[in-house]
Order: structure tokens, then sequence, then C-alpha cells
């Protein structure tokens, strides 16, 4: 090879390389202030708190210190019937999502309407707060915004909580500390991503859905379904439970590991759960020796298999 040819080629690969460098550099500075959060943006970051992953308030993801989810048929002042209503409960010292301690990041009209009519300024993190998605309108468009009900109604988070059935209540924030832990995302994405996929998968997610979730557990690499819009096409609990806990139960040549250890000692009559037998019974069922498999324990509340169905079921 010539030395010219030497040097033509050095310099298209400089050329190639600093473009890469400069989209590498450039692209991050999209400023997230200007694109206003979605309604599905601010639950997602009510139902999951301050950071879904690795954090100081949760060292050991174990799901601990996180906000539940709630769903509200009666006013818990009253007891007077209302509309369905979600409600985003954060007990005494639960770290704050990012749009209610940073509220610039939902856009501003959003942040004016959650600041001015949702008073989320007056929420304090050691006292707790509920929240709630309401809507109203901003420049004549209709738009979500937070609303601190905790001011604005007096709905404590006691009260709040009282008022529900366990039935009623999600683990959702402790369930995605579940989805990063289990490394659900080496086989799983959140993020349908080619037409083929949006036929099958949904669509794709908006802009201003992530204005306050971290991390967003896209995923890259993908061997099983897309999860994104999973609640919406199976929202069986009973479905996951068997699949969670083993889910050649339901899709005999499933390559998903189990994670029957999810469930801990005891389900949810308190019962200690008898893995050793329900692993002879299981294999007896597989080998034809049984017609039906043994049957799957029903998770206890405080359970991280509890919480990891919670999530899955809240993704819509
Ligand atoms: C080794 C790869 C692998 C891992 C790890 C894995 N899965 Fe799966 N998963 C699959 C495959 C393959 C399927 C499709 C077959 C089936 O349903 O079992 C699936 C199916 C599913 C489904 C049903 C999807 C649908 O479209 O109805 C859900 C929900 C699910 N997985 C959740 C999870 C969660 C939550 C975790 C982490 C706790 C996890 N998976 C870990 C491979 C995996």
């Amino acid at each position: 090879m010539a030395f010219r040819e030497y040097k033509v080629g050095a310099r298209l690969f400089g050329v190639a390389l600093g473009g890469s460098m400069m989209i590498t550099l450039y692209m991050p500075s999209l400023d997230i202030t200007q694109v206003s959060s979605t309604e599905m943006g601010l639950r997602k970051g009510l139902m999951y708190g301050r950071v879904g992953g690795f954090s100081v308030e949760d060292p050991l993801l174990q799901g601990v210190n996180k906000p539940l989810t709630v769903v509200l048929r009666n006013d818990p002042k009253t007891g007077a019937p209302i509309d369905e209503t979600y409600a985003y409960v954060y007990e005494a010292g639960v770290p704050f999502t990012s749009s209610i301690r940073h509220p610039r990041i939902m856009g501003k009209g959003v942040e004016d309407l959650s600041l001015q009519k949702g008073r989320i300024g007056e929420a304090n993190q050691a006292q707790g707060a509920v929240f709630v998605v309401t809507e109203g309108r901003w420049e004549g468009e209709p738009t979500h915004y937070i609303e601190n009900v905790t001011a604005t109604r007096n709905w404590t988070p006691d009260l709040v909580r009282k008022a529900v059935s366990d039935k009623d209540t999600h683990y959702v924030g402790s369930g995605k500390i579940m989805f990063v832990r289990e490394g659900c995302w080496w086989c799983h994405t959140l993020l349908p991503e080619q037409t083929q996929d949006w036929q099958s998968f949904g669509a794709p997610p908006r802009l201003g859905d992530f204005n306050s979730e971290s991390p967003t557990a896209f995923g890259s690499d993908r061997k099983a379904p897309d999860l994104l819009h999973v609640g919406s096409r199976n929202s069986s609990r009973e479905w996951m439970m068997m699949h969670f806990f083993n889910p050649r139960l339901v899709q005999p040549h499933s390559i998903m590991p189990r994670y029957d250890y999810l469930w801990g000692e005891v389900d949810a009559e308190g019962n200690s759960i008898n893995y050793k037998q329900w692993r002879a019974d299981y294999n007896d069922y597989v080998s034809g020796k049984r017609v039906y498999p043994p049957e799957v324990p029903e998770p206890a509340s405080q359970s991280d298999a509890r919480y990891l169905i919670d999530f899955v079921l809240s993704l819509k």
C-alpha cells in the first residue's frame, strides 16, 4: 500500500471518529425540561420512587424505602364512593421521586400546574405524602400534573393505607428493584423497537414517558418478548404466579429460569413452603406419574415474588 493511500485512509478514519465523538458529546445535551412529562411519565416516576436500582437507600436491593401504589374507590376521609383513583403513598421518610425533588424536569406547563394547583412544594419527605395524577389545563391544552393530596385534601399516608385492602395495594416500586436485581433485562427489553415489534408488543414509549424514571431499564439484547406493555396483553395474576414459580408449568419449552425462591419461606397464609416436596411432585408430573402439576403457593404480601408480580402487571 502506498503511503499516500494510507494518509487518505487515516484522514477518513479521523473524520469518522470525530463525527461520532460529536454525536456522543452533543446528543445527551437534549434538554429534558423542554419535554413535557406525559401522564405515563408522571405515574411511572411516582410508582417507582427515587431510584429503581442500586442506591444508598436500598444498598442490598431488597425493595425497601419505596412508595406504594394503591387503588382508591372511596374517599379515604369520608368513605364516599369516588371514581377509581390511583394514589402513590410515600410513607414517612420514603425518598420522593425526582419530579417532586426537581419539578423542572417535568417540563414547564406540568411544573407550573404541579406547584400551583398540585401544591407539591408543600410535600414533606420526613412526614410522608400521598400523590395522585390530575388532569388540568395549561395554555388551553389538557395537561396532567401531580397533586399532593396530603395538602389539597388532607389525605395522609396513614389514612389512605387504612382505606385500601391488600388486593388494592401494589408494591410496584419494590418490584422494579426485583426486575433489576434478578437480571430480567438479560433476556427482556422494556422498549419495542422495530415496526414488526409494534404489531406484537405494542407502541414504543414517547420521550415524555421517562422524565422522572431512573434507571429506565430499556435493555439492549433480547432473547424473550418485550415487556413494556405485558400487563395489557396478559393481566392474569394467576398466570404470572405459575410462570414465575416455574415457567414450564405454562410454557413447556420455556428457557426462562424459575424464580420460586422469590416466594421465601412462607405463603400468603403463613404456611411454610415445602420446596423439596413441590419439586418431587413436579418431577412426577413431568415423567407422567401425576396427571396435574402441584399447586403453586400464593405469595405472601411482603414477598419478593409479590413485588415482582405487581411490577410486571403495572406494565400496561
Ligand atoms: C434466560 C432468559 C430469560 C430471563 C432471565 C427471564 N426471562 Fe422471562 N421469558 C423468557 C422467554 C424465552 C419467554 C417466552 C416464553 C415463556 O413465556 O416462558 C419469557 C416470558 C416472560 C413473560 C411473558 C411474556 C409475554 O409476552 O406474555 C414475562 C411476564 C416474563 N418473561 C417476565 C420475566 C421477569 C420479570 C424476569 C426476571 C425475574 C424474567 N422474565 C427473566 C426468557 C427469560
